[in-house]
């Protein structure tokens, strides 16, 4: 199958639905990369065996030695060390007829040696500063050791968190995640990624990845033209404006299309419709898999689907090398798509400075955290906690406490402290992250601080539970550690319930038994159900994955050395079958009333979610007020509306308040979600202060994608709401015309 008729299968199905499609020549006549004569010259030289070695990337040594010996070999990833990824490098530029480096590739997701909080965590602190740190951090540390690109940022929308890959993430809301994600590969390319300590960037899936049904990992993922636009694509057009230099395909289909050969989302929006002038590589044998999805007959079917459609790097799997060739003579694939795949690689190489450095001073390798680093991701860590609930201000806790018991099995945590992909980059060899005790001794130096297990995290054993109760009896406040592993999210980490694995919430519940003070701290990678904490636990604190500092961060928010401000970046559900519930959603025709029973609700739950996207609580107190729009008409041309309001800080401590601006179009010809994220300010303010908080609005704001994936700025009413949490009710409103 070739790419036409992929394409003439999704825009059937649209076109069925009396809708239009994008041309195809419309996209055809964009998509190309822009010329650059080094390119041009190396292409020209180049024999068609060595263009297609170029579309290839292993994941092993042994492989692409193998594959260096004949030429053939574009690049290699999750190898680490920089004597090592020289020596692979010698045998390209010195081993091949016309020396051309290989680029080399790593999953540097949140740190490379010194690991930052899970990008979800991330997305919590509203803070594009946080994953700009992360990101300009690693990229140090991994370009020192020989890594000239990142698989990262992960940019999947999703409102699943059944599934692991929540983790990787920025949660359920595509504006929130644009601004992380355009942030983070401004934080790893700088503004030139050929620089010694910037690597390229890849944003990934592309695209849909998160929708996956059930949050069953790699799923089917049937949607919409207009939600694939206005949901799933929005962080990676705004990646691709900011100049990302490449692009991973998805594992899911689209619409009954794999994105591996998939031309409508690769061909003609990310390259043709965005302009995209880097190289798209698939994911881990994402072409070969083809096969299995039910889109080729074999290999060479799935080359023949896979580079007309816009792959242009094959990862692991070897179906380009294979069958190429084969494919040329059949007239099932063209020169010039092979030409132009080779082409994109390239320019990022020479982009990437290979062909001037090929080599890495081995002197100047990173192999630990420098205690910059350390003290960046400890600051990134604290901004990215969430305060969940804090009755009668049992948080923050005196340094003068005369006794802390640290209960749970993330007491003493801590490769689990890192969360989902901190392997390969920071080994088995660099310190392992801070334990929640020993951070807690560090902070009250003074307070005979005590650890007990009380259960494991998935475990069913009770039988430590005496003991934790004697500790917690025994001391003037328990924390309680509890949450999943790092295993239990990200890749391949789906979870059918989502409550507190084992018998961890029984422990919370035996601790609240002994009537002592105490207070929880989350670890964990994905939203959880937790109504019991919410109706028992005095305090709830959401630590996420908080990284190598991760004991440090939560000591210095359980004591009030820093103020959480983060805010949730994804919904909390009450109970799994809830799934999906996330903010942004569409009305129905009867929204949920308690007193009507026929509305969109569960006979048996109360409707809506724990906690709200946005929603986070301070040791402080915070109003927002003064709602004041400098115009009531925005014309759909050029149109521009400054939204401001007063936030001041009414407690009696320092704290920050994010400021969130959210959008409802009444009425509109795609009906529109109940809000929308469009602006959010992160605001830090002494006690009793207060500052003006303001926000352009423009038609871009406003409007929406439909089903023929066209950009709609429609006239009419539009309600603004400001606030600090997804809930807000200080609200206005203008008229587009
Ligand atoms: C994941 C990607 C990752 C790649 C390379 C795949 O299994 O889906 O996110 O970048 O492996 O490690």
């Amino acid at each position: 199958m070739n790419r036409r008729s992929v394409l003439a299968g999704l825009a059937g199905g649209v076109a069925s639905m009396g809708l239009l499609a994008p041309s195809a020549t419309a996209a055809e006549s964009g998509g190309r990369p822009p010329r650059d004569e080094r390119v041009e010259a190396l292409l020209d030289k180049m024999t068609l065996a060595e263009k297609i070695g170029q579309l290839q990337l292993v994941g092993d040594e042994n492989t692409a030695r193998a594959a260096l010996a004949d030429g053939r070999l574009g690049g290699v990833f999750s190898v680490v060390g920089a004597a090592k990824l020289n020596a692979l490098q010698r045998l390209a530029v010195e081993g091949t007829r016309l020396k051309i480096p290989l680029i080399f590739g790593l999953d540097v997701i949140h740190g490379y040696t010194t690991n930052f909080p899970i990008p979800l965590a991330q997305g919590a602190s509203f803070d594009p500063a946080v994953a700009a740190t992360d990101a300009t951090v690693s990229a140090k540390e991994a370009r020192s050791s020989g890594i000239h690109w990142t698989y990262a940022p992960m940019m999947d929308v999703t409102h699943e968190p059944r599934w692991g890959r929540i983790a990787e993430g920025s949660g359920e809301d595509p504006y929130l995640a644009a601004k992380l994600a355009v942030a983070k590969v401004r934080g790893y390319q700088g503004d030139d990624y050929g620089k010694a300590d910037r690597v390229a960037a890849c944003a990934k899936h592309f695209v849909a990845y998160g929708g996956a049904e059930g949050g069953r990992d790699y799923n089917t993922v049937d949607v919409s033209l207009q939600r694939l636009h206005n949901l799933y694509l929005p962080p990676f057009k705004a990646s691709v404006e900011a100049g990302v230099a490449t692009v991973m395909a998805s594992f899911n289909t689209i619409s009954g299309v794999p994105a591996h050969g998939n031309g409508y989302v690769l061909h003609d929006v990310l390259k043709g419709r965005y302009g995209f002038s880097g190289f798209v590589v698939s994911d881990y044998t994402g072409i070969q898999e083809l096969i299995l999805h039910g889109l080729a007959g074999d290999g060479a079917d799935a080359a023949a689907a896979a580079l007309p459609a816009g792959v242009d790097m094959e990862m692991v799997s070897t179906n380009y090398a294979e069958f190429a060739q084969r494919l040329l003579d059949q007239r099932r694939i063209t020169r010039d798509q092979i030409d132009d795949a080779v082409r994109r690689i390239l320019l990022v190489k020479f982009r990437l400075g290979l062909f001037e450095r090929p080599y890495v001073d081995e002197s100047g390798e990173v192999k630990a955290p420098s205690p910059a680093a350390l003290a960046a991701s400890r600051q990134a860590a604290g901004r990215c906690m969430v305060l969940l609930k804090n009755d009668g201000a049992v948080l923050p806790l005196a340094k003068s406490v005369g006794s802390v018991a640290v209960v749970g099995p993330l007491g003493a945590a801590t490769y689990d402290l890192n969360g989902t992909w901190a392997g390969l980059g920071t080994g088995a060899s660099t310190t392992p992250p801070v334990t929640v005790v020993d951070g807690i001794k560090a902070a009250a130096p003074g307070a005979a601080v005590t650890y007990t297990a009380g259960c494991t995290v998935e475990g069913t054993d009770t039988s430590g539970f005496a003991a934790a109760q004697q500790a917690a009896r025994a001391a003037d406040v328990t924390v309680v550690v509890v949450g999943e592993t790092a295993a239990m999210s990200g890749e391949a980490a789906a979870r059918s319930t989502i409550d507190l694995p084992g018998v961890q919430q029984q422990l919370v519940a035996a601790i609240k038994e002994t009537g002592k003070p105490f207070v929880v701290v989350l670890v964990n990678g994905r939203p959880l159900t937790i109504p019991y904490l919410h109706d028992n636990a005095p305090a709830v604190l959401e630590a996420w994955a908080p990284g190598v500092q991760g004991g440090h961060a939560i000591a210095d928010v359980l004591f009030g050395v820093v103020n959480p401000g983060g805010k949730l970046p994804v919904s909390f559900p009450r109970a799994v079958g809830q799934i999906p519930i996330y903010y942004n959603h569409e009305n129905t025709g009867r929204p949920a009333d308690p007193a009507n029973k026929y509305t969109s609700k569960y006979l048996d739950l109360e409707s809506g979610p724990l906690y709200e996207f946005g929603h986070g609580l301070s040791y402080t107190t915070f109003r927002i007020d003064t709602l004041r729009l400098s115009e009531t008409r925005m014309p759909a041309r050029g149109g521009r509306i400054e939204v401001s309001v007063r936030v001041a800080n009414t407690g009696s401590r320092a704290g920050d308040e994010v400021v969130q601006l959210y959008l409802r179009d009444p009425v509109a010809s795609i009906v529109q979600p109940v809000r929308r994220l469009r602006g959010f300010q992160r605001v830090t303010l002494a006690a009793g202060a207060s500052t003006t908080v303001s926000f352009t609005l423009t038609p871009e704001d406003v409007g929406f994608y439909d089903n023929a994936a066209q950009f709609r700025v429609e006239p009419g009413k539009i309600e603004v709401y400001v606030g600090n949490s997804s809930a807000a009710t200080l609200s206005s409103s203008f008229t587009v015309v």
